[in-house]
This record gives structure tokens, sequence and C-alpha cells, in this order.
């Protein structure tokens, strides 16, 4: 069978670790040339060379700071300066900065809210019109089960995620005449850097709402990104797709 994003251009923010770096890998070992962008650009270069090496893809390695909106259309733009034109953007950057309501600073809500939201509007929008003109498309955003039934402690976090939610679907009614799908995928509990500083306590919680019983791995993500990438998806727009062990059924 041919690689299934063959000629595929795809820039996955957030590129340079866990379930980044899955998704990145997973797109160039079908075939798609990856940008591998992230505020890390060490790592993402790191990165970069070692799938570059597994796939036999090309894949490139950009910094950026997703926060900053000039930032992510320098991205946008230079990916299309130096690969001819962008097909594919995962939004997957994002961070946390818990702390119950009480005790959240402005600066905690700002960050979150800056990082996770305000860069899938700032990449989108820079990438949508290139695929608009193309009029053909895929953005994909990493939500999360938190942006979907909520998280003590997660307030900015959740909002956030809800907040990805609420845009994809919105921006899939402006964009479907244009041949682009705008979808989220929202992961679980997927073991990670993010999830490895939960306490032991935390995690035996979690896994009890968890009908498979375990935390997910990296790379269940990123295929189901890939799904929504790929040729098999060409019907699927503003849509969320959970992949979360169970943990939340909708
Ligand atoms: N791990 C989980 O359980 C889980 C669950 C649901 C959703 N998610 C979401 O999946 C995505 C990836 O999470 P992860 O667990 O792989 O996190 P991670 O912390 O392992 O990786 C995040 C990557 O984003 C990069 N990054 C952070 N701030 C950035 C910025 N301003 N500009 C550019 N890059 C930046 C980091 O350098 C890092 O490489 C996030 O959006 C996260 O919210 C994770």
């Amino acid at each position: 069978m041919d690689a299934m994003l063959k000629d595929q251009v795809a820039v996955v923010t957030g590129g340079a670790r866990g379930i980044g770096r899955c998704i990145s890998q997973a797109l160039a070992a079908q075939g798609a040339t990856v940008v591998v962008a992230d505020l890390n650009a060490e790592g993402a270069q790191a990165t970069a060379n070692e799938i570059a090496a597994a796939t036999g893809a090309r894949v490139e390695a950009m910094g950026c700071d997703v926060s900053n909106v000039e930032s992510c259309n320098k991205l946008i733009d230079d990916t299309v300066a130096k690969l001819g034109k962008i097909d594919i953007l995962v939004n997957n950057a994002g961070i946390t900065r818990d702390k119950l309501l009480a005790r959240m600073a402005p600066e905690d809500w700002d960050l979150v809210l800056k990082i996770n939201l305000t860069s899938v509007y700032a990449c989108s929008k820079a990438a949508s019109r290139y695929m608009a003109k193309q009029r053909s498309g895929r953005i994909i955003s990493i939500a999360s089960v938190v942006g979907v039934v909520g998280n003590a402690g997660q307030c900015n976090y959740s909002a956030s995620k809800a907040g990805i939610i609420g845009f994809s679907k919105s921006l899939a009614r402006e964009l479907g005449g244009r041949g682009v799908t705008v979808n989220a995928v929202a992961p679980g509990f997927i073991q990670t850097a993010m999830t490895d500083v939960l306490s032991a306590e935390v995690k035996e919680a979690l896994l009890k709402q968890v009908p498979l019983g375990r935390l997910g791995q990296p790379e269940e993500v990123a295929d189901a990104v890939l799904f929504l990438a790929s040729p098999m998806a060409t019907y699927i727009t503003g849509q969320v797709l959970n992949i979360n062990g169970g943990m939340a059924m909708q």
C-alpha cells in the first residue's frame, strides 16, 4: 500500500516530545513532510533528526512560541516558503498550571489560555488562508477530556480545552465549503511528562474512572490524529474524537 500522506506537508506544534512527537512520527511514517515546531528549538531539531532517520521522510525543525501570534504567523509562512504549502496543521502545544480557582493567579489563567487556546486561533488563522486557497486542508487540535467533563484544579486548562472544541466546530462551519476539515481530539490521561508529575494516589483515583483500567499511550492519540489527517476521514468535520479508555462517554 502507498504511504497515505505522500506529498502532504504537516506542521505539528509542541512536536519535540510527548504526544506531539508521536504525532510527528506517525505522520512522517505515512510519507508526510513534517515540521516539528516547538519552544524548545534544540529538542525539536533532535526529534526531527530522529524521526527523519527512522522513517526516511523529510522532517524539519522550527523554533516557535505559540503564545505569540507573530511567532505563529512566522511558523506557517516559513513552512510555506520552505516546503511550498501546508496541508495538515496539528495544534498540539499545551501546558498546565493547576491550582484551585481560589488560588489561581491571573498570570496562571492568562498563560494557559494564551498557550493552549490563542495559539489555536493564531496558527489556524494563518494556515487556513493557504488551505482555503488550495481548497483542501486538515486542522486537528488537541483538546482534552477535561474540556468535556471538567476537573477540580484545572479551571484554566479545562476552559482552554473546551474553547478548542467550540473553536473547532465554528471553524469547521466556516471552512467546509473550501474543502478544509477541522476536528478536535480529546485525550484522557496519557502517559507523558505532563502526567508523570501526578501522585500515585491521584493516578489510582483516575484509573478507577477508566473502564480500560490503564493510562493511554501517546501512540494511541497519534493514531487518531493520523486517521483524521488521512484519506479515510474525508467526510468528518466539526467532530471531537475522544481517546480516553472510556473515561467519559458522550
Ligand atoms: N498527557 C496527557 O495526559 C494529555 C491529556 C489530554 C490532552 N493533552 C494535551 O496534549 C498536548 C500534548 O501534551 P503532552 O502530554 O505531550 O505534553 P508535553 O509537556 O510532554 O509536551 C508539550 C510540548 O509543547 C511544547 N510547548 C510548550 N509551550 C510551548 C509554546 N509556548 N510554544 C511552542 N511549544 C510549546 C513543549 O516544549 C513540549 O515539547 C497538550 O495540548 C496537552 O494539553 C495531554
